[in-house]
């Protein structure tokens, strides 16, 4: 080969270095909005799923295994995803929307076409461990498996004997609905090569076995950082910012440090597991995405599964506190009005509440997150209370969308978030009417005149 060839292909390959190197870069950036955008749909699984997560399962050589599976398999939440609307639990079928198409989640019973039931261990090992499925084909992060990499071997055995277990159920899920290049699985190569790496759990031999074992239940199975951890600019969570706080489809998921405004500061570890386990406590109720987790997972915990979430999270270093700008007096003024008017026959005057049925507003950490999201969302499009054996019941909170235009939430998100000692930054009508647009709720009211 001649000097100028040997250039001319050292260049090309420079070049198509460089070409890789955009596209992978770019596909990272796709994937992430995709990714942070992504939202988990609340649906009313079929009543059958908490009597099967429930049913005795009976005395037999394996039962201790299955049994162990399946506190995994609640810990994990599995059902919530992938049971759809009416379909038998873990058939799948359950439509994710995402901006950019619907991702459907598959099969997980031990049916053996369509779902899990020829798989072996080392191949369900390898979807939880490293997001690769049987076929070699990688999984998105829409499933959680940056988390589910740290459930050891042993565990992941004893859940897939168990959902061998589960009744089978034919049934394949539609296609995905993503766009080009998304609907390339090699696409997750890219993401997966700047923000995730499989690794094990590792536990603190300095700390007690019960904060070990909330540690990985919260980090690994329970993979609560995906809705309560900040995301970096690629949409990795950042592991110097665990756990504070973070906005997932268009609700709030709370800060769970130790900061006592807008964390569990105040709240006891008994106030952490009655929250878990019923649904509400005297100073929360559980809404928007973690009305499903409570009722699909938390609820049905052990006791000391609960209390070792609640040690390892009241050991969390308080996040360090974010000064906001004073509310207009103005906007106190019109917010403390219209909170007289609308709010008051439940929450009280004062915000205190009615505590284990409509949580104070005073002090409440949901209302003072940084990011408003959550407050205007709830304003707008109401809200309802994780059912529980506890409180079968709904307690709801109704839609202000139709009553109050955009000025006068914003006016009395401002006040709930300033009024009584609380304090975070004051909202604008141009928030909520963002906020509106996303929600699709009806606009014809949202403007004065408008
Ligand atoms: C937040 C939603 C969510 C949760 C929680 C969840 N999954 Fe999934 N899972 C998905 C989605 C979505 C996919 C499909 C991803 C894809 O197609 O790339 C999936 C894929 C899988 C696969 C690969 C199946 C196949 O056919 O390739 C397995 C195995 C799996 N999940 C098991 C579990 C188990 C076990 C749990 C509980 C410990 C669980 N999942 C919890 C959403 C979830
Ligand atoms: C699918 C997203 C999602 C997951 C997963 C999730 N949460 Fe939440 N969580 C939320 C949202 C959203 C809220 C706010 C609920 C509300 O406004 O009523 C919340 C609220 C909470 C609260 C109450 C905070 C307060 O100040 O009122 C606690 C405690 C909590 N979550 C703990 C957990 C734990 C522990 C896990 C893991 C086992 C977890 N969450 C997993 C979305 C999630
Ligand atoms: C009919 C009773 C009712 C009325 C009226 C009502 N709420 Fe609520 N509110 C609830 C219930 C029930 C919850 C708990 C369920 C939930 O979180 O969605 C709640 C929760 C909240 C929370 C979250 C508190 C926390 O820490 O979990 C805020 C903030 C809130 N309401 C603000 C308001 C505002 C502002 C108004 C008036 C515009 C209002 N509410 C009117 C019943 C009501």
């Amino acid at each position: 080969m001649s000097e100028t060839a040997r250039r001319g292909l050292g260049h090309r390959l420079l070049l198509a270095l460089i070409a890789v190197v955009i596209l992978l870069v770019a596909l990272s950036i796709i994937t992430w909005v995709w990714f942070a955008l992504n939202a988990v749909t609340i649906v009313d699984p079929p009543p059958g799923l908490i009597g099967l997560l429930t049913a005795r399962i009976p005395d037999g050589p394996d039962a201790d295994l299955l049994r162990r599976g399946r506190r995994l398999v609640i810990a994990g939440d599995c059902v919530s995803c992938h049971t759809r609307m009416g379909g038998h639990p873990f058939a799948g079928g359950l439509g994710l929307p995402t901006p950019f198409g619907v991702i459907y989640s598959p099969n997980i019973t031990g049916d053996r076409d369509t779902g899990i039931g020829d798989w072996t261990p080392d191949q369900f090992f390898a979807a939880l461990h490293r997001g690769v499925a049987r076929n070699g084909g990688h999984l998105y992060p829409a499933f959680p498996y940056p988390h589910f990499t740290m459930i050891p071997r042993a565990d992941t055995d004893a859940i897939l004997a168990y959902l061998k277990t589960v009744p089978a159920e034919h049934y394949i899920r539609s296609a995905n609905r993503l766009p080009f290049p998304l609907d390339i699985r090699l696409s997750m190569i890219g993401w997966n090569a700047l923000n995730f790496t499989p690794h094990a759990f590792r536990p603190d031999s300095s700390k007690p076995l019960a904060w070990n074992r909330g540690a990985y239940l919260v980090q690994a199975l329970g993979h609560c950082g995906a809705c309560h951890t900040p995301k970096t600019a690629l949409g990795a969570e950042r592991p110097d910012r665990a756990l504070q706080g973070s906005t997932i489809d268009n609700w709030v998921a709370p800060d769970l440090t130790g900061n006592p405004r807008t964390g569990l500061g105040r709240w006891s570890a008994a106030d952490i597991v009655a929250y878990l386990k019923t649904g509400r406590n005297a100073r929360s109720n559980a809404a928007g995405q973690m009305a499903e987790v409570v009722s699909y997972s938390t609820s049905l915990m052990s006791q000391s599964d609960l209390a070792a979430i609640a040690t390892y999270l009241k050991s969390l270093a308080p996040r360090p506190d974010t000064a906001s700008p004073a509310p207009a007096a103005a906007a106190m003024r019109a917010g403390g009005a219209i909170y007289a008017d609308a709010c008051t026959a439940c929450h009280l005057a004062g915000g205190r509440g009615q505590p284990g049925m409509f949580p104070p507003i005073a002090g409440s950490a949901v209302a003072q997150q940084d990011d408003a999201t959550g407050v205007i969302h709830l304003i707008l499009g109401g809200g309802r209370t994780a059912p529980t054996s506890a409180h079968p019941t709904f307690q709801t909170m109704p839609s202000f969308a139709w009553k109050l235009n955009d000025q006068q939430v914003a006016d009395v998100a401002t006040y709930i978030r300033n009024a009584w000692g609380n304090r975070a930054s004051p909202v604008t009508a141009d928030q909520v009417a963002a906020v509106r647009s996303k929600l699709g709720v009806w606009r014809s009211l949202s403007r004065p005149g408008g």
